[in-house]
């Protein structure tokens, strides 16, 4: 099955200086998530129609697949509206019975469930041309299926709507499965003679329903997974439903959230069973965190970021591209970035490692068993070796290698004469 993806839009109703597809859900930009459900569809080369911000769509796209995606790139030079988009796109669909997704690049929330269902709903149909449609509570703003004894003929924009038309509470998801031809001959009849003078994909169902074609609408999508990012509001309503799923996601592999309304997790992190994450965290995508560990309140895990079991991450703190053993203490105020700490150490209140020197980061290496005085700032690199303490307030200059069980204290930091205990 071949996918076409529509991401030229302008997004107008962003008020946005960037092109709307690329506006983030937790992280990950709108066409970001499309394209993810086009791969777990197994589609892997699916033709994107752009426009708007072209260069900028297209350089995200291609640095977000590594490598997995191999999109077809179709630049549609003025946004002439759905219909004009996916005319942009006819020459690269020369079969006449391949069977095409359509797709809005501003649709997020679909789930591979329901997108399977929709194909195979289709495919039993023998239907032409299918829309995937939602019934909604509130159907204003989106297009209207319209049905006559039943039957699906027509889908009426909002603007275009009569005041009973407004009424119908089945609306269309823009996602749609055609067949080639009878789609980009219908795509040859449409006319901007709508109020918003542009040309509808929309209008090909009429003109195919006309010439008797075999239509369906499937009402498979929830409330939800039809919503569409048009504004602002979209995508603040949006950021509570991804985030919802994601927390639910980690609740069904045994993970605590204290306050599940209050934690921010990106897609595709990982939590060990029985951590409790605490109110106020937010947990950036690729994050792993192992078993039994306490996060928060108010912690901030970014990306590239491991931590091992039983470890704690407590108020105020925020990891960065950063390796934590387990058993690792971290319970308050502190700043880890680019640091790889052992097993067991323990991070006083305070700490930071400087790994920023304004132009390079580095790396700070701390060993197992270290505890890190309050206040400590670590200036990278610096290797700190197991067992070695820093006192409260040291700053440990860069390139410092503090050996094995050393103290070391003060500005810059020193060892101290060994004392009895070592
Ligand atoms: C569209 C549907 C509407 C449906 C709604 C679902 C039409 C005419 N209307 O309305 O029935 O209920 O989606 O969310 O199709 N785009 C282009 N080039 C253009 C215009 C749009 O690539 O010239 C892209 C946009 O980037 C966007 C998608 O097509 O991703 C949909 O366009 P949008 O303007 O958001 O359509 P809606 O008004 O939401
Ligand atoms: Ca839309």
């Amino acid at each position: 099955m071949q996918a076409l993806v529509l991401a030229a839009g302008k997004g107008t109703r962003m008020r946005s200086d960037f092109p709307k597809v690329l506006h983030g859900i937790l992280g990950r930009p709108l066409a970001g998530y499309v394209l993810e459900i086009l791969e777990e569809l197994g589609i892997t080369s699916p033709k994107v129609v752009i426009g708007s911000g072209a260069a900028q769509v297209r350089s995200f796209i291609e640095a977000g697949g590594k490598g997995r995606r191999n999109p077809v790139f179709i630049l549609q030079r003025e946004q002439k509206g759905t219909g004009h988009a996916v005319e942009m796109a006819r020459k690269y669909f020369p079969g006449t019975q391949e069977e095409i997704l359509i797709w809005p690049g501003d649709m997020p929330f679909l789930k591979r469930q329901t997108v399977r269902e929709f194909i195979k709903r289709h495919k039993e149909s023998g239907a032409e041309a299918s829309a995937l449609s939602s019934l909604q509570t509130d159907p204003a703003g989106y297009g209207r299926i319209l049905r006559a004894g039943g039957r699906f003929y027509a889908i009426r924009e909002e603007l275009d709507a009569s005041a009973a038309e407004k009424k119908i509470q089945e609306v269309n998801s823009g996602i749609y499965l055609f067949k080639t031809k009878p789609l980009f001959d219908a795509l040859k009849k449409i006319r901007p003679a709508n109020r918003k003078k542009e040309f509808y994909l929309t209008d090909t169902i009429e003109i195919l329903s006309k010439e008797g074609r075999r239509l369906e609408a499937f009402a498979l999508a929830s409330e939800e997974e039809a919503r569409g990012i048009n504004s602002r509001q979209d995508l603040a309503a949006g950021i509570q439903i991804m985030k919802k799923r994601e927390v639910e996601y980690h609740e069904e592999r045994g993970v605590t959230f204290v306050a599940p309304d209050q934690t921010f997790v990106e897609p595709d992190v990982k939590i060990g069973r029985d951590t409790v994450i605490y109110p106020w965290c937010y947990i950036e995508a690729g994050v792993k965190i192992g078993k039994r560990c306490k996060i928060g309140p108010f912690a901030k895990i970014r990306r590239g970021t491991k931590i091992g079991d039983e470890a704690v991450i407590g108020s105020f703190v925020e990891v960065s591209r950063s390796r934590i053993g387990s058993k690792v203490l971290v319970k308050h105020l502190a700043y880890l970035g680019d640091a790889v700490v052992g097993e067991g150490t323990n991070i006083g209140a305070g700490a930071v490692t400087a790994n920023f020197d304004g132009k390079n980061k580095h790396v700070t290496q701390i060993g197992k068993k270290v505890l890190i005085g309050s206040n400590t700032v670590l200036i990278a690199p610096v290797a700190v070796a197991d067992r070695a303490r820093t006192g409260a307030g040291s700053v440990v200059p860069r390139g410092t290698k503090i050996k094995k069980g050393q103290v070391v204290a003060g500005v810059p930091a020193r060892p101290l004469a060994k004392n009895k205990k070592g």
